[in-house]
């Protein structure tokens, strides 16, 4: 097998997803629409998978209950207005006033021409609110002003005494949610890194003030040890703690953990102390009580909060990123996706090496489908090309019943990093598919 070259490309990325059905541009056949995406079939099963791991790696017995939430996409200005998102959920935006090109005014340098058309003439930088605004209501007279929300969090912090009275839980515990969040970039860039509509994960964990320091450690160290469990590779991970002019307008303390992309270091999950400062400001303009009381002490207190959100379209785009690679096998280039099999959309392929076995092959394949659903048949191209076509989507098993399995009662199993090839007996096939998959 030849040396893995690591030039990896946010080209390749796309054509790769665009060519094996992982994403597409949205309205596609209408031009596109800037910084929104669908995801074909082998998308939603990768973000399936990825929801799954984040599932479990939340589940900690020892440091308490996890409850889960589903909240509304939509919430009333005033929930903006509370959480601090209608004042500070701006960027800085500059236009070029020959090419009407808009910038994030912190993104570009100012003090050179416009990368689109190479002359210098810049607007006044100007704050833009990213949150998307609409109308609830058929007429104007009865409309009330609403916004998609720009993160998953605030619904958990509107309904926390619904979930704490209803669920009977004590302090500290948290309350997760995977959803949708819109945020209306002035550029979308980086395909799935920074998009307007996208997913998140987070989890809102509340527990005492003296509690805090302790949690926010305990949290940031079991956030590292997912991207370990789904295979990110440990050296393009780090934790960069925020300088105190960078923290967003809610939180007293940050860290992003970041991945070391090819256009750089950047953060694909934050870990956040918010403090209290949610509930306090929801208290403040809801006028509702979202104070616990502590039997301990007798008295009555707002939680603080750390937080802990990553968002799955990012972290999508990060695992294609960590597992691209091209090599050589048998004087042939490759491109394979090396993702974990926790990770992977097909966990195995069966080939039948010809038409003749198709019947004998399709027998095994459904004995396997009946323990997991996301295995694949292929009977059709040359042997070689089914391989590509299985490496490059990174199912991590191929098996092929070929012309000496009838005889010898083996299957032929390849491994996708190492392409390597051995013979399982077909009695044994289950036990080898979970030893390998699971
Ligand atoms: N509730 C906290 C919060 O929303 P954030 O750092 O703004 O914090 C958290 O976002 C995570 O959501 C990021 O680490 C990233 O993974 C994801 N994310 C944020 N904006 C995004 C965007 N425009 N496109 C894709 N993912 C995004």
């Amino acid at each position: 097998m030849g040396e893995s070259k690591t030039d990896v490309t946010l080209e390749k990325i796309i054509a790769l997803c665009k060519r094996r059905g992982f994403v597409y541009q949205s309205a596609d056949i209408y031009g596109g629409i800037n910084g929104v995406y669908d995801f074909g079939h082998l998308g939603v099963l990768l973000k399936k998978n990825i929801r799954n791991a984040w599932e479990k790696s939340i589940k900690n017995r020892e440091a308490g209950n996890i409850l889960y939430i589903e909240g509304a996409l939509l919430a009333p200005k005033p929930v903006w207005e509370a959480s601090g998102h209608v004042s500070h959920f701006h960027d800085p935006m500059v236009d070029c006033m020959n090419c009407k090109h808009r910038f994030r005014a912190d993104h570009i340098n100012l003090q050179k021409p416009c990368p689109n058309c190479g002359i210098k003439k810049w607007t006044e930088v100007k704050q833009f609110n990213m949150m998307f605004k609409t109308e609830l209501g058929a007429t104007t007279e009865s409309s009330t002003e609403a916004y998609l929300r720009p993160e998953t969090a605030q619904s958990i912090f509107t309904n926390f005494k619904n979930m704490i009275t209803t669920n009977r839980v004590k302090i500290p515990f948290g309350i997760a949610q995977i959803g949708k969040a819109f945020r209306n970039e002035i550029n979308p860039k980086q395909f799935l890194f920074r998009v307007r509509e996208f997913e998140q994960m987070e989890l809102e964990w509340f527990c005492k003030k003296e509690d805090s320091e302790k949690f926010f450690d305990f949290w940031q160290n079991e956030r590292m040890k997912f991207f370990n469990t789904i295979g990110v590779q440990t050296e393009k991970l780090r934790i960069r703690p925020h300088e105190k002019n960078e923290l967003a307008h809610y939180s007293t303390k940050c860290s992003d953990i970041e991945y070391n992309f090819p256009f750089g270091w950047q953060e694909i999950e934050g870990i956040a102390h918010r403090g209290n400062y949610d509930l306090s400001q929801h208290t403040k303009y809801s006028k509702k009580e979202l104070s616990v009381y502590d039997e301990e002490t007798k008295k009555s207190y707002i939680p603080d909060v750390v937080e802990c959100s990553v968002g799955v379209d990012r972290l999508f785009l990060t695992l294609l990123f960590d597992g691209y690679k091209e090599d050589v096998i048998d004087n042939e280039p490759r491109t394979v996706l090396k993702l974990s099999p926790l990770m992977a959309p097909i966990k195995a392929a069966f080939l039948p090496l010809t038409k003749k076995q198709t019947e004998n092959t399709e027998k095994i394949y459904y004995q396997i489908k009946k323990i997991e659903e996301n295995v694949m048949f292929d009977g059709s191209g040359s042997i070689g090309k089914r391989y590509r076509r299985q490496d490059e989507i990174g199912t991590p098993l191929c098996f092929t019943y070929d012309f000496d399995s009838d005889d010898d009662g083996c299957i032929t199993a390849r491994n996708r990093d190492t392409s390597r090839q051995e013979r399982i007996s077909i009695d044994k096939i289950e036990q080898y598919f979970i030893d390998n998959t699971q």
